[in-house]
């Protein structure tokens, strides 16, 4: 139970491919997971991957606990309910995309619009091994692609189209109270 340092963008771990996990319900990975979720709830995340902690394996967690709650970072966020997934695959059913904005708390400071499968389906177990499978859309289905793209190495600003859409949260809303990581 500790809040982990987040690697940011630059370091060579967030650009590798994370590699899958072998075995469920043991004391390293549930250990793992409550760092995870510690570091994510300090710093407001909507998500958080493994290895922006510095755990090249693939899992990564998402959505909000306390679905009253409000999460200041992210207004949608209480629509996704939390989620331990571990060993995930997605399908994307159509060819129907959405633009938005995206942070990462890799790249502090800074949002760029994204676009992103508006429909999937994902596919992955929890810590224990149980089978999660859900169909998602709209801001659920932006977190998942999110959070999975770090399993293989990829950050938000690699998918930005229009780079004049990526920039610093103080200069792009300058008159909004968007916390700065
Ligand atoms: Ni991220």
């Amino acid at each position: 139970m500790t809040i982990k340092p987040v690697l940011k963008m630059g370091d060579p771990l967030l650009f590798q491919v994370s590699e899958q996990v072998m075995t469920f319900d043991t004391p390293e990975l549930h250990a793992l997971i409550e760092d995870m979720l510690d570091t994510m709830n300090d710093m407001q995340g909507a998500g958080i991957a493994a290895p922006q902690i510095g755990e090249s394996i693939r899992v990564v967690i998402f959505g909000q606990q306390d679905q009253d709650k409000n999460n200041p970072r992210y207004e949608d966020a209480h629509t996704v309910p939390f989620t331990v997934l571990v060993n995930p695959e997605l399908t994307v059913f159509d060819n129907e995309t959405e633009e938005d904005w995206e942070g990462c708390l890799s790249v502090p400071g800074m949002r760029g619009v994204v676009p992103r499968h508006l429909n999937i389906s994902y596919k992955g177990f929890d810590q224990f091994g149980n089978l999660i499978e859900r169909s998602v859309s709209g801001f659920h289905a932006r977190v998942v692609q999110h959070e999975c793209d770090h399993l293989d190495g990829v950050l938000y600003p690699m998918r930005i189209k229009d780079l004049r859409k990526f920039g610093y949260i103080d200069t792009i809303f300058p008159n909004q109270d968007i916390p700065d990581d």
